[in-house]
């Protein structure tokens, strides 16, 4: 495995590459979650590349940026282990300069749920893409469903931007009590854990619910909200593929999104129906 930490690195290797190059951008600190998408993406394309890069620009002035979990020499062993090809970690400086262009996220999609909470997040999501997209230039690009939003913002991009790389969803990776890993999953106390498997439980009971025909989405954010007593929930929304509104679940066209803070972790967790 090649570890490149420079942008010219970067450009001189993909220079000479004319096979199928599959990307999977990420903040480290790397879990299972990660890995299924590196596997995913290993079996599907001739070259492999993984980017750690922590993008300050995607944080808000009072978020976790300096704390934000980094495990290095794990994550190196990791991508060895997976058959990664290159691994891509540069630093700030080499991938910002002062002043620079500044990429938009689109208003309507960006400024609802996350981008409520955490309002300019996605500009920096995307500004960081394009510029990861650029550098590898790949066939395929891997992203979790996980970060529900995110996904469809940057699949908006390659659309709208008219970039020729294929954006493959991957399924969302839990723990054995049904907790979506997550890089903050680590913030969490024993007794915090406990009450973040309330989250994936208010997504069962809705599953249920759906099942059993019952697709009111106020019905549902009601048993949801019950589930979840306790906890600061940030929001529950159920929208479609294309994240407007739903006043009621449509199969295959349903996103059921919630945002909790345990403490002072804030946690995300979805269901595709
Ligand atoms: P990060 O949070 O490190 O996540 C990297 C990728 O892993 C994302 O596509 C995310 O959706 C996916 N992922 C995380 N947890 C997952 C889980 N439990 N199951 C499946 N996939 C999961 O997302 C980012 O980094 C950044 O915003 C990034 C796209 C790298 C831009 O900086």
């Amino acid at each position: 495995m090649k570890i490149l930490t420079t942008t010219k690195q970067l450009q001189d290797y993909r220079k000479d590459i004319n096979q199928s190059i599959g990307f999977v951008p990420t903040m480290g600190a790397l879990h299972n979650g990660h890995i299924s998408l590196i596997k995913q993406a290993r079996t599907e394309n001739e070259v492999l590349i993984v980017s750690i890069f922590v993008n300050p620009t995607q944080f808000l002035a009072h978020e976790d940026l300096s704390t934000y979990p980094s495990k290095n020499e794990a994550d190196i062993k990791i991508c060895e282990l997976a058959n990664v090809d290159v691994l891509f970690m540069p630093n700030i400086n080499d991938m910002y300069t002062q002043n620079e262009l500044q990429i938009k996220a689109p208003v309507l999609k960006s400024y609802i749920l996350e981008g409520y909470v955490r309002p300019g997040h996605f500009d920096g999501v995307l500004q960081i893409v394009l510029k990861l997209f650029n550098l590898t230039n790949p066939t395929n690009a891997y992203f979790g469903k996980k970060d529900a939003q995110q996904l469809s913002l940057i699949k908006q991009m390659t659309n709208n931007l008219f970039l020729n790389i294929n954006i493959v969803e991957c399924e969302i990776i839990r723990d054995e009590d049904g907790l979506a890993l997550s890089s903050r999953n680590a913030y969490l106390s024993k007794e915090e854990k406990l009450q973040a498997l309330l989250l994936s439980q208010s997504l069962r009971i809705a599953t249920q619910m759906i099942m059993n025909k019952q697709i009111n989405s106020i019905q549902i954010k009601e048993e949801m909200t019950k589930t979840l007593n306790g906890l600061e929930i940030e929001y529950i929304e159920i929208v479609s593929r294309d994240f407007t509104k739903l006043t009621e679940c449509e199969i295959k066209n349903t996103i059921i999104l919630i945002a909790v803070k345990i403490g002072n972790t804030r946690l995300i967790d979805n269901l595709w129906i």
